[in-house]
This record gives C-alpha cells, sequence and structure tokens, in this order.
C-alpha cells in the first residue's frame, strides 16, 4: 500500500515536476507541403477511440520546426529518403536483384503500401512492419543479408516506402489474421504502468497530451510520421527506437525492437492515428 502512494506520487512529480503546470492547446494550422500537398493533421477519432480527435505530433511542435516540414526541401529527413532511393536501385545478394528489379517505380509500386501498414504476415503468423518488410524481401528475394534493427539502410529504405503514401490516410486493417489479438495486447501494453516512475504510455500521451515536460510539448504520441527526423538526434529515428526511448524514460527495461511487445504496439498505436496523412519523413525536436 505504501509503495503504491510513494510510486503514484513519484509518477505525479515526475510529470507536474518536469512540466511545472505548463499547458498549452496544440495549434489550430494546417499542414500543406511545399505549398501544394495538403495533410490531414487532426482528423475524427475511429469508434471506441479515447479522444474525440486525433491530432498529429507536427500541431504541438514549434513553428521553426513545423516550418521544416512543410517544405520538402528543408526538411532534412528527405536526404535520408534520397538515400533510400539509391538502396531501392541498388543490386545486393547473391540473386542479383535490386528492389527495383520486381518492384519497378516506387512511385507506382509503393503508393498507398506504408499507410497500410502494420499488416498481417500469414507466412510467419504475425503482424510485419515496412522494416521487416524490407528485410524478408532481402533474405527471402534477393539472398541478401537482413539490416540489423537501425542498422545499414534500414532507417532510410523505410523512410523511402512509407514516403511514397506521404498524404494518404492511416489505415491499417485489423481485420486480417490475428490483427485483433495483437491490437487487444498492444492496447494492454499502452496503458501498463511501468518502471521506476510508474508510468505508462497513456499517462503522459493521453491524461498529459497539452502540458509541457521539460521543454518538450506533450502530443498524443503519434506515429504517422515515422521514420521522423529529430533534431536532436539530427536523423531520422525509427518507430521502434521512439518506442524504445519512451520506455526508457519510464526508467524501465524496454524490449527488443520487433518483439512481440512492441509489434503489438504499433498495431495498436496506429489504429489511435487512424486518418492522419503519412507525413514521413515528419520534423520532430
Ligand atoms: C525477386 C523479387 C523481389 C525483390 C528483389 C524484392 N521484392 Fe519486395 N516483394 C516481392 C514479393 C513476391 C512480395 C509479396 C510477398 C511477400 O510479402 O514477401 C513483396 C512484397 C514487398 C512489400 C510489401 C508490399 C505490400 O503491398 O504489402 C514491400 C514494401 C517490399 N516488397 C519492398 C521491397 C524492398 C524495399 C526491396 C529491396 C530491398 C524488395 N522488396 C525486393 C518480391 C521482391
Ligand atoms: C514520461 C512521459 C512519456 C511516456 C510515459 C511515454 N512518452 Fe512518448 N513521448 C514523450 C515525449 C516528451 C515525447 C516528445 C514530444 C511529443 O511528441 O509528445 C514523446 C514522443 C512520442 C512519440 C513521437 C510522436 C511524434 O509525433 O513524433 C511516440 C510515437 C510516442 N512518444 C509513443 C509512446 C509510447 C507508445 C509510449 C508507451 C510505451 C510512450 N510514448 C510513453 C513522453 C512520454
Amino acid at each position: 500500500m505504501k509503495k503504491t502512494i510513494l510510486r503514484a506520487s513519484l509518477a505525479a512529480f515526475a510529470i507536474a515536476g518536469y512540466a511545472g503546470i505548463a499547458t498549452a492547446e496544440p495549434v489550430d494550422e494546417k499542414l500543406t507541403i511545399d505549398g501544394e500537398r495538403e495533410m490531414t493533421v487532426k482528423t475524427k477519432a475511429p469508434e471506441g477511440h479515447p479522444f474525440d480527435e486525433v491530432l498529429s505530433g507536427w500541431l504541438f511542435r514549434t513553428k521553426e520546426t513545423r516550418a521544416l516540414e512543410a517544405d520538402s526541401f528543408a526538411n532534412p529527413g528527405m536526404l535520408r529518403v534520397e538515400e533510400g532511393e539509391a538502396l531501392w536501385n541498388k543490386v545486393e545478394g547473391t540473386a542479383g536483384k535490386s528492389c527495383s528489379t520486381c518492384h519497378g517505380d516506387a512511385a507506382e509500386s509503393m503508393k498507398g503500401v506504408g499507410a497500410a501498414y502494420p499488416k498481417w504476415d500469414k507466412d510467419n503468423n504475425r503482424p510485419i512492419n515496412i522494416e521487416l518488410q524490407v528485410n524478408k524481401c532481402r533474405t527471402e528475394q534477393m539472398g541478401a543479408e537482413a539490416y540489423p534493427f537501425d542498422k545499414g539502410g534500414q532507417k532510410p529504405l523505410t523512410a523511402y516506402v512509407k514516403h511514397q503514401s506521404i498524404g494518404m490516410p492511416v489505415a491499417a486493417d485489423l481485420t486480417a489474421g490475428e490483427m485483433q489479438k495483437w491490437w487487444d495486447k498492444g492496447k494492454e501494453v499502452y496503458y501498463t504502468r511501468t518502471g521506476q516512475l510508474n508510468l505508462s504510455c497513456a499517462s503522459c500521451h493521453e491524461q498529459n497530451a497539452g502540458k509541457y515536460i521539460r521543454a518538450d510539448h506533450l502530443s498524443q504520441g503519434q506515429v504517422n510520421g515515422f521514420p521522423t527526423y529529430r533534431l536532436k538526434q539530427a536523423d531520422l529515428v525509427s518507430l521502434h527506437n521512439r518506442f524504445r526511448g519512451c520506455i526508457r524514460d519510464t526508467r524501465a527495461e524496454y524490449p527488443k525492437a520487433f518483439s512481440d511487445e512492441l509489434m503489438a504496439l504499433e498495431v495498436y498505436v496506429t489504429w489511435r492515428g487512424t486518418g492522419l496523412s503519412v507525413e514521413t519523413p515528419g520534423v520532430r525536436q
């Protein structure tokens, strides 16, 4: 009992303490990339969602950060997307093939693909994300090595594939295979308090969205910009890296990238952003 009270007050302290009491509404602005591609950064939440509206993390960033994403020449993540394009056309592996050997022009073959991930992978009887699909094609179709987490071409190639869906609404199919079960598991993870600070994802991104943690304006924790360019890291950051960073901030042990726990979280959190535009590469602080 005593322990619980101590934990709860520590959690309250963690948020109130970092945050002071500052709360600020997200901006009410439109994101139009290069003055021509209008993005959905705010939309009605799907049924059963804790919020009425889902909001892109872009609305919580500073004016300068928002401006970087609105201009694809200024968006530093676009350089990494260009690296992804080069990798798309690069022959690798014992089969002597590149991605484009089979998939041709990504602007056509990959359009809309990233918006529908994670997907049910019946070969492996679990959900698959773009990172793992790329590895699947490398190992099964190209005779190339799988990229280790966050290494080699994983981030740029994932960003390149997802970028082909920019502006399209996030819509993962939860009716395929056992996706619903993984959604349930992901929801459980989302609401489970962990770590010395005894915080869940919801403690920050649901109960305290709109408040400040140190200099960070807490958003709903949406995934539609990933891999996203973080100014702090001066690089693209993958989704599972972000998940692990958030879990580490609660002073908990964090699960492996692509573990069942994080894949379930990806299924669930992607659903929480249903209808937002794919922004890859998003720009965040
Ligand atoms: C020898 C042909 C071949 C090569 C080379 C190849 N793929 Fe594939 N790819 C496939 C086939 C077949 C599928 C569908 C079956 C599956 O899921 O593996 C597929 C599926 C995909 C999908 C999922 C499409 C969807 O609609 O869900 C993506 C994304 C993808 N490949 C990306 C890549 C990338 C990136 C590369 C290069 C690293 C690559 N592929 C190389 C044959 C290939
Ligand atoms: C201690 C508070 C805290 C907890 C707990 C926390 N996060 Fe975060 N998270 C942050 C902060 C701060 C940021 C950066 C500002 C923002 O976008 O909210 C962030 C950012 C994110 C982003 C990136 C949003 C974007 O637009 O780029 C995602 C996704 C995310 N969190 C998911 C999660 C998930 C899933 C969990 C639970 C495993 C979690 N977070 C737990 C504080 C937290």
